[in-house]
């Protein structure tokens, strides 16, 4: 499928936790004019999977340009950040509030947002994605000098981890 690029493309996925909350904001998303294309990674209900994995399938999505960014739930929204931390260009926070929902864009280029289905409503949630969705990183802030630190420090323990 062709990407329109004025429009975002968006991976979303859940563990069991979350599966009724991912679902409530997937009608959300579903129906937003900003998205272009929606995928859903999450674990299927007779699916027997870790949110670990669910992250991880989630944003190889993100690495390969299917898609921009990556909508993450789980009780928590930490699993998931801290696996889609693990894999290496993803840059995963868990925000429950407005000011670092827009930091995670402006500040640190995040190209994925986690949230805890058991920590935030569900209405609290689609408010905040909806100003997730304007939001975009500026190449040229004084932030990228930042983005590219912590991308270092990752090529760094990468390249230790290998020797
Ligand atoms: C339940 O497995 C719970 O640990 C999970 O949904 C998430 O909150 C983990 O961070």
């Amino acid at each position: 499928m062709t990407k329109n690029p004025d429009k975002l493309s968006i991976v979303i996925g859940s563990d069991s936790v979350g599966y009724d909350f991912k679902n409530q904001l997937k009608v959300a998303l579903e129906a937003d004019p900003r998205i272009d294309i929606l995928i859903d990674e999450g674990a299927k209900p007779d699916e027997s999977i870790r949110y670990a994995n669910v992250a991880e399938r989630s944003v190889q999505k993100v690495l390969t340009g299917e898609a921009d960014r990556a909508l993450l739930i789980c009780g928590t929204g930490l699993g998931m950040a801290i696996s889609a931390n693990k894999v290496a260009g993803i840059r995963a926070v868990t925000a429950h509030d407005i000011y670092s929902v827009e930091r995670s864009v402006l500040s640190n280029d995040a190209q994925v947002l986690c949230m805890g289905a058991r920590v935030i409503g569900v209405e609290l949630a689609k408010r905040l994605i909806d100003r997730w969705l304007d939001l975009r990183f500026d190449p040229e802030s004084h932030s990228a000098a930042n983005v590219d630190a912590i991308c270092s420090v990752e090529s760094h323990n990468l390249a230790r981890k290998i020797r």
